[in-house]
């Protein structure tokens, strides 16, 4: 059963709480998940999350902050995920190279080339085998995003902070990359009930793990 799954969207998308669903669903099937997330997933990344996402690091340029990803991203795959998967196990992130794609790419208007080779460095070429991409309209994501942070002390409100405009580049990089890996990226329509988008997730793993599922 082991493979790498990666989870994609927009603030407010809910791919954290389908991908603790998924991994839910993967356990009681007998599976051995893994789950973690980018930027973070072990000690280095997680230091390195902190000063990307907090509000104090407003002053960081555009492509420090693209290096600090890709140094979050070399540390996780080499510490957590490339040995999760030698162990068998089904690797579930939460992000992982398309955010980069898209939010400093799309989003921050960072060459295209640079962030592809960069990923590849810092990933050392390894790629999930499926992402799934929770999409919805920008206006739905942030209004979730922005309650739930009300509700909590929120010290990684960084990129909620940025222009509507921002994140609607962001949605349609998202999409963008969709359209060009077709093979590997699915859409979940994500505007509804959990209930509902977990089905969603559901129908598409059962084809993606047959026999396994
Ligand atoms: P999260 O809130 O889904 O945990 O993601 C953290 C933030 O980091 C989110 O606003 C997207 C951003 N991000 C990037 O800009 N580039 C990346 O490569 C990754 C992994 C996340």
């Amino acid at each position: 059963m082991s493979t790498f799954i990666s989870f994609e969207g927009i603030e407010g998308s809910g791919k954290t709480t389908q991908l603790r669903r998924l991994a839910e669903n993967l356990r009681r099937r007998g599976g051995e998940v893994c789950l973690t997330r980018e930027p973070g997933g072990c000690p280095i990344a997680d230091d390195i999350r902190r000063i990307l996402l907090h509000p104090d690091s407003r002053a960081m340029v555009p492509r420090a902050e693209l290096f600090l990803y890709a140094a979050a991203r070399a540390q996780h795959v080499e510490e957590i995920i490339r040995p999760a998967l030698e162990l068998g196990q089904v690797v579930l992130c939460d992000r992982f190279i398309d955010a980069t794609l898209a939010y400093q790419g799309f989003g921050r208007r960072l060459d295209r080339q640079l962030i592809e080779d960069l990923n590849r460095q810092a990933a050392g070429g390894l790629m999930p085998r499926m992402t799934l991409l929770l999409d919805l309209p920008v206006e739905v994501g942030l209004r979730r995003a922005r309650d739930r942070n009300a509700l909590a002390f929120d010290a990684e409100g960084r990129f909620e902070e940025e222009s509507l405009d921002f994140h609607r580049r962001v949605r349609r990089g998202y999409l963008e990359l969709a359209r060009r890996h077709p093979e590997r990226i699915r859409i979940v329509e994500a505007d509804g009930t959990g209930d509902e988008v977990a089905s969603r997730i559901e129908k598409i793993c059962s084809t993606f793990f047959g026999e396994a599922w």
